[in-house]
Order: C-alpha cells, then structure tokens, then sequence
C-alpha cells in the first residue's frame, strides 16, 4: 500500500502552520485502507464520439504510467460509454457514468437504466451533482438521489455521492449543516457493509467550474467534518475507509496541496478533465 498516511499528515502539517485549529481541520492520519480516486466528469462534452475517443486516450496513457496504488475513472456522457468501456478495457481507468434511472425498464423516454450501464462496463454512477440538484436540466431531491443510490448498489454498481453547499449556504456558515443533511437523506437505509461501495465527493457549489477553488484548510476541514460524520452515524472503521474526494476548480496548480490534506482521498474534476495535458498533471499529482 502506498505511504500516503504518514506523507500526508507530514506535508499538511508543514503547510498548514496552526491555521488548522481555527479551520477545524484535524491532523490525524489516514486511517483504513482508502485509495487516491481521481475522476474526470466530463458533463455535456465533448460534441462528438471521435473527440471523446481521442481524449480518452490521452487519459488512458496518463493513467497506466501512474506508479501509485490509485482509482482513476472517466464518468463520461450515455452514448459514449460503451466505446470509452473499449478504449479503458486492460487498462488502469475505470468508467463511470454521470447518472441513472431508478426504472428498470418501460415507459420511461430518455431514460438510461443500471443494467444498460453496467452492461456496457460501467463502474461508477454519480448522483446527485449540483447541477441537478439545482441546475437548469433537473431539481433533484434528496429522496431521488437516494432512491438512486439504492439502485445503484442494488445493481452491483458504485454510487458516487456528491455534496456541497451553496455560495449563500457557505457565507451563512452552514456548510456543516448542509453536508449532514444531504448525507442523512441520500444515505438513508445504506448499510455499513454498503459503504465499502460509496465514495463521497464534497463540492461546493461555489467552487463547480468558477476557478475559486476551496483552499486546502477549508475542503480539509469539511472533509474531516463529513468522516466524523460517517464515524457518528456507523463507526469508525467505517468512517475511515470511505473515499471522500474533493471538487470544485480542481486544476494543476492547486491538486499538490489539496491531496495532501489527510482527509481529502481524491477529486472529482470537470473542467481540467477535458484538457489532456491538465488532467494529466491531476491524475499524476506529487
Ligand atoms: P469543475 O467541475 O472541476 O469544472 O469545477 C467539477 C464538477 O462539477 O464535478
């Protein structure tokens, strides 16, 4: 297993100077056996198969030179999927999909089922992103994000749970609040055996393609806020191999510092993830 524990608290606490007792952050050190997880989400992009193929080997070849014991995943539009499941086959990326439908199958147009996803090499689902919980393309409730979570560990697939707070919800102090809500009613009725399944991703919603990214103190202090959560509501051990990834503006010049937080495992990319020489440079960070 790669040495990220002692690293980590080591380069955090160089960096962070006594800051960290007023941000909340703690310095303890990872727990669990939790691996890096970098995802690209490629949301609506790019326009056309060829140029997804293109990109996505460009991060094929980013990945597999990639030394460290790391989860590397492409979660890319629906009809893209099975041939970006091609491309990543034998190779170190896996693919993931950027939402689902609780249906199984039938009267329901537009919809995209688990079964298909899973039968075209799907790994991952996200749900829950803030651009559909409160975005122009859906108003996504908590008890819908959950239904899909459900479904989603019921197919065998892995849910990436996305939460975060608003600008407003950030400036009125109430991102903690915000974050336990959201993992009440999305995780609701999920096992602790079901969370070996579940990353987290913690984005806020003012950092989500803005460039004003979380400084490292401020994502480790909510990360570590979410893990105490995860220890309150299951246990410890739980608590401490849950994956929690950061995102928001994620790019070259602030991964170092972001994934040297201890309780920060990963991150959730947009942008960057379009940009190969970019994403390279996440997917290998220091
Ligand atoms: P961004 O998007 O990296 O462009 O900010 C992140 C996300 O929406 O997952």
């Amino acid at each position: 297993m790669y040495t990220r524990l002692v690293l980590g608290g080591a380069l955090l606490a160089a960096s962070l100077s006594g800051s960290d007792a007023a941000a909340g952050a703690t310095l303890r050190l990872r727990g669990g056996d939790r691996q890096y997880f970098i995802a690209g989400n490629w949301k609506l992009n790019p326009a056309t198969l060829d140029e997804a193929k293109t990109l996505a080997q460009a991060i094929v070849k980013s990945a597999d030179g990639n030394k460290r014991d790391q989860t590397t995943a492409i979660c890319c539009p629906y009809p893209y999927l099975a041939s970006i499941g091609e491309i990543c086959k034998g190779s170190k990326v896996s693919l993931g999909a950027e939402d689902c439908c609780v249906q199984d199958k039938g009267a329901f147009t537009g919809g995209v089922s688990t079964s298909m996803l899973k039968s075209c090499g799907v790994e991952f689902v996200l749900v829950g992103h803030s651009e559909r919980r409160h975005g122009n393309i859906a108003s996504e409730t908590d008890a819908e994000i959950n239904a899909k979570i459900r479904k989603i560990l019921d197919a065998g697939l892995k849910p990436v749970l996305c939460v975060g707070e608003t600008k407003e919800e950030y400036e009125g102090g109430l991102c903690n609040s915000v974050c336990s809500v959201q993992l009440t009613r999305g995780l609701a009725g999920v096992t602790k055996e079901e969370m070996s399944k579940i990353t987290i991703a913690y984005e806020p919603v003012w950092a989500i393609g803005t460039g004003l990214v979380a400084t490292p103190e401020v994502a480790q202090a909510t990360h570590s806020y979410i893990r105490s959560w995860l220890a309150k509501m299951y246990d410890e051990a739980t608590a401490a191999q849950v994956v929690i990834q950061y995102g928001g503006s994620v790019a070259p010049d602030n991964v170092d510092t972001l994934m040297a937080c201890p309780d920060i495992d990963g991150a959730l990319v947009g942008g960057a993830s379009l940009i190969p020489d970019k994403f390279d440079k996440i997917v290998n960070f220091k």
